[in-house]
C-alpha cells in the first residue's frame, strides 16, 4: 500500500431490516445508499425471514446503485467492509455471503465489522465540502439503539470498552413498545417524538428503574406504562385517543431522564467530558435538546451526529473498515456472522 494511496472502501450493512451499501474515499463519503423494507409495518416489527428474503433481493441493486453514484468502478475499490453482527442470522448471512464473493472474485481483502463499532466511528465520516470537527480521545459515546443501550469508553478509533450497558430492553425497544401499547404502528420511536413536541411531558409520571451502577434496564417501564394504559383505559375507554400528546410527552421525558442520569454519572465517574451519541435513538429531538442542555451545564465537548448518520447506514461499516484497513486487520473467509456480540 503505497502512503499517499488513495483507499477506497465498499460497505455492507444487513444486520436488520436495511439493507445498505456504501463508498468512502478515504474517510470521505462518496455514496451512502439504503433499501428499506416496508413490509414489515403490516406485522408491527421485524420478521427476521421476510428480512432475510428481502436483502436478498436488495443487495446486488443497493451495491451497484453505491458504485454508479460513488462514480468509481469496482476495479477501484481497495477493499470490502462487512457488518458481522451483532444482529438477525438470517440477515447478516446475506451480507456476510456477498461480501465474500466480492471480495473473492476481486481478489481484495475482506473486512468484518461490529456495527456497534460502527454506529460509533460515524461520527468520524467526512462528507465533501463539510467541515467538522471530530471528537478527540478519549470520549463517551452513549449508544442507543433498537436493539443496543449502552455507554463506551472510546480510547481510540478500534480501541473501546463498554462501561454500562442494559441488563434487558434497549431504549429503542422502550419506545417502540409503549408506542405499540397505544395503538402506534413500528417502528414508533419517531412517532412518540414527532407527538411529543405537541404534549406535555410533565403531565404523567412513570416510576424510573433504580439500576445500581451505569447499567440501564427499560423492561419495568415499559410494563409499568401497559399497566397504567390498561387501568385509565378501564376508568375512560376514550384514554388514549385524548391524552395521546401527553401520554407520549410524558414516557418520552421518562426514558430520556433515564439515559441522561446514566451519562452525567458516567462522566463524573471517568472525567471524561468529550460526550458523543450515537444510534437510532439519538434521532430523538428530546434526547437531543437534553444532551445539549447537559453539555451546556457540564461543559461538555458535545458530538450529535446528522440524523442520516444515527439509523443502520454502511457508510458507518466502512470507515470503521477504513479504520481496519490502515492496521491490516483483515478476516477469513471462514468468518460466520454472530447475532449477539458485545464491544470487547
Ligand atoms: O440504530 P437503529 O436504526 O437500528 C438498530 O437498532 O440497530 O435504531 C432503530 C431504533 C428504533 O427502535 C426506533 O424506534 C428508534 O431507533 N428511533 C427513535 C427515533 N428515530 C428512531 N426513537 C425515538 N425517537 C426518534 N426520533
Amino acid at each position: 500500500m503505497g502512503k499517499n494511496k488513495d483507499i477506497i472502501i465498499l460497505g455492507i450493512e444487513s444486520s436488520c431490516d436495511d439493507t445498505a451499501a456504501a463508498i468512502i474515499r478515504n474517510e470521505v463519503i462518496l455514496s451512502n445508499e439504503v433499501s428499506g423494507q416496508a413490509i414489515h409495518m403490516a406485522y408491527g416489527g421485524v420478521v427476521p425471514e421476510l428480512a432475510s428474503r428481502a436483502h436478498q433481493q436488495n443487495i446486488i441493486p443497493v451495491v451497484d446503485l453505491a458504485i454508479r453514484k460513488a462514480g468509481i468502478t469496482v476495479s477501484d475499490i481497495s477493499a470490502v467492509a462487512f457488518t458481522r453482527g451483532p444482529g438477525l442470522l438470517g440477515s447478516l448471512l446475506v451480507g456476510t455471503s456477498f461480501a465474500k464473493g466480492f471480495a473473492l472474485a476481486r481478489q481484495i481483502p475482506l473486512i468484518e465489522v461490529n456495527h456497534l463499532q460502527g454506529h460509533v466511528l460515524a461520527h468520524f465520516l467526512k462528507e465533501p465540502s463539510v467541515t467538522k470537527k471530530d471528537p478527540t480521545f478519549p470520549f463517551l459515546c452513549l449508544l442507543v439503539s433498537g436493539g443496543n443501550s449502552q455507554i463506551i469508553i472510546v480510547r481510540d478509533y478500534l480501541d473501546m470498552e463498554v462501561i454500562g450497558q442494559t441488563i434487558d430492553d434497549a431504549a429503542g425497544e422502550a419506545f417502540d413498545k409503549c408506542a405499540k401499547v397505544i395503538g402506534l404502528p413500528y417502528p414508533g420511536g419517531p412517532l412518540i417524538d414527532k407527538f411529543a413536541k405537541l404534549g406535555n411531558p410533565k403531565a404523567f409520571v412513570f416510576a424510573k428503574p433504580r439500576i445500581p451502577g451505569l447499567d440501564y434496564s427499560f423492561s419495568g417501564l415499559k410494563t409499568s406504562f401497559l399497566y397504567f394504559i390498561r387501568d385509565r383505559i378501564a376508568e375512560n375507554p376514550n384514554f388514549i385517543v385524548e391524552n395521546q400528546l401527553d401520554i407520549c410527552a410524558s414516557i418520552q421525558e421518562t426514558i430520556i431522564q433515564v439515559l441522561m442520569i446514566k451519562v452525567k454519572l458516567a462522566a463524573k465517574e471517568t472525567g471524561i467530558r468529550t460526550i458523543a451519541v450515537a444510534g437510532g435513538v439519538s434521532a430523538n429531538s428530546g434526547l437531543r435538546a437534553a444532551l445539549i442542555k447537559a453539555a451546556e451545564k457540564h461543559e461538555w465537548d458535545m458530538h450529535i451526529p446528522p440524523f442520516k448518520f444515527t439509523t443502520d447506514n454502511a457508510a458507518m461499516i466502512a470507515i470503521t473498515g477504513y479504520f481496519k484497513y490502515l492496521k491490516n486487520e483483515f478476516a477469513s473467509h471462514d468468518a460466520t456472522p454472530y447475532s449477539r456480540v458485545t464491544l470487547k
